[in-house]
């Protein structure tokens, strides 16, 4: 059995995967998209290093927010959402997790598919889990594109449902996401 996640917020460290995530998934979608439109130049194969070494470590610390995740139940919605509510925000929150994974997966096997083995940081060799192979290199390079956009537009109806949420229907599901700051009115939760 999970503990229950304590009072009606999600605890700091789930917060802080949170946000720590958000801006290393927009940072990492950002450098993907100005980088493949670069001629060949030192600084286009820099960027490259970096996008794959940032997904990298988005991949890892996924897979430490999924095992915090299992652990920890997070907090009731709010009871102003009714039903089918609450089971659309869930799917929505499995269906994030899932990309996690899937998008920098794809990246990674389309780099080893490339022939461009991962080499964490300059540091660590990841190791290949597919063999060199243009047309499969193809294929996964198409497949980490359509899947990276299709992270970014899932994100934009997260992003838009929780500011709906705090404008429009003014509960506290955004505030409980927000790091705490003692008794600060601004982060009760606004009538
Ligand atoms: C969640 C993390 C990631 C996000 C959001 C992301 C996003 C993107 C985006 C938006 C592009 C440009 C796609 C296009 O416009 O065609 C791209 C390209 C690319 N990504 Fe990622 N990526 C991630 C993780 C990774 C990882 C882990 C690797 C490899 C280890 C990787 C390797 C690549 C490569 C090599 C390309 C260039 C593909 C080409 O030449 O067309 N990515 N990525
Ligand atoms: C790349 C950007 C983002 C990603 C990938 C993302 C992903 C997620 C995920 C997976 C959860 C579920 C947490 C869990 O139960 O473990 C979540 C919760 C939440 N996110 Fe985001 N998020 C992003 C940006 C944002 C932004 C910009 C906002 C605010 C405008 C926001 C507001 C929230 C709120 C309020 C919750 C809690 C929802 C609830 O309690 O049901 N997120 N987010």
């Amino acid at each position: 059995m999970m503990p229950p996640e304590d009072s009606d917020r999600y605890s700091d460290i789930a917060i802080a995967l949170h946000w720590l995530l958000a801006l290393a998934l927009l940072a990492s979608f950002c450098v993907g998209l100005y980088m493949v439109d670069l001629q060949l130049s030192p600084t286009r194969v820099r960027l490259f290093n970096w996008h794959k070494w940032a997904g990298m470590s988005i991949l890892a610390l996924s897979a430490l927010r999924l095992g915090w995740r299992l652990r920890h139940r997070p907090p009731a919605a709010p009871a102003s959402m009714s039903l089918w509510q609450r089971r659309l925000a869930e799917g929505m929150h499995h269906l994030l997790y899932l990309m996690f994974f899937v998008v920098p997966i794809t990246g990674w096997a389309y780099s080893s598919a490339a022939g461009f083995p991962v080499v964490w940081f300059g540091l660590i060799p990841l190791p290949d889990f597919v063999p060199v192979d243009k047309s499969l290199a193809h294929f996964l390079q198409g497949l980490h594109s359509v899947l990276a956009y299709g992270l970014a537009a899932l994100t934009a109806v997260h992003v838009a449902a929780a500011l709906q949420h705090h404008y429009i229907e003014r509960d506290s599901l955004l505030l409980r996401m927000v790091p705490a700051r003692g008794s600060d009115p601004a982060r009760q939760p606004r009538r």
